[in-house]
């Protein structure tokens, strides 16, 4: 008997420890969980990744969907024309790629944001929600 309830926890221990884990890599961003709760409390998987049944990496047309076009969230991370050197450059409107880098280069929302110029450059971006 004893050794059957071992033998359950032990299961019930293991069937835990790989649920949880996967349950935590579909967390959202705290800034997005709210706005894609449904009613019945479920994440609304669909708002981002659409109806498909494999989840793929979304679209920019899925992010724009809500946030404007590419150039709409440029417009917003405009720095002053005279800025210069002392502040980073607009990473929605850069030199190299102009508006048409895809969201999820940087915005990541099952694990930490990065930033993708930072292959090559040492920004910090400090007001970036990652
Ligand atoms: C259903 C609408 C919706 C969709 C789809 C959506 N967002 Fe959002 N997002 C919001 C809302 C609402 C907020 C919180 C208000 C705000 O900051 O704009 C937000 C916040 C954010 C923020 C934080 C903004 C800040 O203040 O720093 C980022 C970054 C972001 N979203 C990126 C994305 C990306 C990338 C995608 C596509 C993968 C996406 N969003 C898809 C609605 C959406
Ligand atoms: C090259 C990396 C990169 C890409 C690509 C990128 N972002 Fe951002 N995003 C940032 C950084 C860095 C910030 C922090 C704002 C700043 O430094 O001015 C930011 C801020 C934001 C904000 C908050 C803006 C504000 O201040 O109100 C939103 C919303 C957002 N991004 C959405 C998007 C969406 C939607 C896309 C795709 C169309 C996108 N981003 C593509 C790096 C990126
Ligand atoms: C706010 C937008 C958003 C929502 C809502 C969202 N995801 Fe995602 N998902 C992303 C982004 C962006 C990526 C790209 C990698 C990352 O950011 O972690 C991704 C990646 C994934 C991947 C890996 C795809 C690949 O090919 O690498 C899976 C699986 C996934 N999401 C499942 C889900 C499930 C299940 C839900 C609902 C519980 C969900 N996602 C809700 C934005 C979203
Ligand atoms: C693959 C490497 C690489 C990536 C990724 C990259 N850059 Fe660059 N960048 C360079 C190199 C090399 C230079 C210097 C040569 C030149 O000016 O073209 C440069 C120059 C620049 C300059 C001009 C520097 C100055 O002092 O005037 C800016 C601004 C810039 N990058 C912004 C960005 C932004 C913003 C991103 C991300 C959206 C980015 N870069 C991504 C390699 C990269």
């Amino acid at each position: 008997m004893f050794k059957n309830l071992s033998a359950l926890s032990l299961t019930l221990f293991i069937a835990f420890a790989l649920v949880v884990p996967a349950a935590n890599a579909m967390k959202l961003k705290e800034y997005h969980q709210e706005i894609m709760t449904g009613d019945d409390g479920k994440v609304e998987c669909a708002a981002c990744h659409g109806d498909a049944k494999r989840k793929t990496i979304p679209e920019v047309s899925a992010c724009e969907a809500c946030h404007g076009t590419s150039d709409d969230v440029a417009e917003l991370t405009k720095r002053p024309a005279d800025a210069g050197h002392s502040v980073e450059p607009n990473p929605h409107d850069s030199l190299h790629y102009g508006t048409e880098l895809a969201c999820s280069y940087c915005h990541q929302e099952h694990k930490e944001s990065k930033v993708y110029c930072n292959q090559c450059h040492e920004f910090e971006y400090p007001d970036m929600k990652r």
